[in-house]
């Protein structure tokens, strides 16, 4: 097998561009469970900008806003509202990612440059995806601070309770119509991913709307982006009302393992989260479909937690309703228990779901 040109260690972190990253920071510590660990800002030295750097076992979540009127931050919030900017990726060499990527055809953002402070030393490089989306390679080997160069470990005076979240287990695209294969292409020639598996409107259409999707994976299987195009339905998919409202190409959800999605959904229910809910018909049928389960139907089914079962064994899953106004962004909680799909069986409930409320913001 040819070598990997581009080994990659995992997520290192998903930076959200925002309108108030302070107050975005006490949602995601208190309704999450994410811990306050670093911070930059006009008190580290940082003058046009503020970040907050939150952190759940292996997930680091940065909440970066700007200070200032015209910046690359405020004119992406205020084109796409709040929503995902950089998807780092962890490496250990990151300018060797970087050459590898942009002379593969890979359109540069940020050259390697070398950050330091007492902690030691971080390497950095971004190239773009689509929208406006980056992926930054960092490669930390020879750093012990609390983030990056620049930032301050801090702590929160709020009692963070974590709920079991563990790590990213894939980052979903929403593309222009028409632009899913050359994204997907994208992944394969410049970064050395493989198409992991393809959905067609035939697996995930409903009545009205339909997508297309297609994963792909890197090397290792650490990495997996689904990549999504809307296709042609009764009414307007979910994917042109994301594409309308967040006004080009981005990330549209962030899926999150957990070992227990029972206790996890429970705790976030609790302290307010919103899921999607499917109808309880869906749990008429549902063992019939997916077979033996080692949780109890009923609790699944009293917090709407979906399941599915491929050949390799079976997985829980639940979605939020978008994290903000604009319907955008949302996350996914997702258990696995020997499955290494995506939830395909859950689709069309999951569908109509979303479909009932984009008919409530009257975008159907
Ligand atoms: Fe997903």
């Amino acid at each position: 097998m040819a070598e990997d040109f581009l080994p990659l260690n995992g997520t290192d972190y998903i930076e959200f561009y925002v309108g108030n990253a302070k107050q975005a920071a006490v949602f995601y510590q208190y309704a999450f469970g994410f811990e306050l660990v670093a911070y930059a800002g006009p008190e580290t030295g940082v003058r046009d900008r503020a970040s907050y750097v939150l952190k759940q076992d292996k997930i680091r979540l940065v909440l970066t806003s700007s200070l200032v009127k015209d910046s690359e931050i405020s004119e992406h919030v205020k084109k796409h509202g709040d929503g995902v900017k950089v998807l780092a990726l962890w490496v250990d060499d990151a300018a060797k990612s970087f050459y590898e990527t942009t002379s593969r055809g890979a359109e540069p953002a940020s050259k390697p440059q070398t950050l330091k402070d007492e902690h030691g030393e971080v390497v950095v490089a971004s190239i773009r995806t689509y929208g406006e989306t980056l992926h930054t390679f960092v490669e930390r080997k020879n750093y012990k601070g609390a983030f990056l160069p620049g930032f301050r470990a801090v702590k929160s005076n709020m009692k963070i309770e974590p709920l079991g979240l563990k790590y990213i287990d894939h980052c979903v695209g929403n593309v222009e119509l028409g632009k899913m294969n050359q994204w997907v292409k994208f992944y394969e020639d410049v970064m050395g991913f493989k198409l992991l598996v393809t959905f067609d409107d035939e697996d995930i259409s409903t009545e009205y709307s339909a997508l297309m999707s297609k994963v792909v994976s890197n090397g290792n299987g650490y990495i997996k982006f689904p990549i999504n195009e809307p296709a042609q339905g009764k009414k307007k998919s979910q994917i042109e009302e994301y594409l309308d409202f967040y006004h080009s190409a981005g990330v549209q959800h962030i899926a999150i393992a957990t070992d227990d999605i029972i206790h996890t959904v429970g705790e976030l229910r609790r302290r307010g989260v919103e899921f999607l809910n499917v109808p309880d018909v869906y749990y008429d049928d549902v063992m019939e479909r997916v077979g033996k389960i080692n949780e109890s139907l009923e609790e699944l089914k009293k917090l709407n937690i979906l399941i599915d079962r491929d050949e390799e064994g079976y997985l829980l899953q639940i979605f939020t309703k978008p994290v903000q106004d604009r319907p955008t962004v949302f996350f996914e909680i997702i258990e696995r228990n020997g499955a290494k799909s995506f939830g395909k069986g859950n689709f069309k409930a999951l569908f109509e779901s979303i479909e009932r409320e984009q008919a409530l913001r009257g975008n159907l």
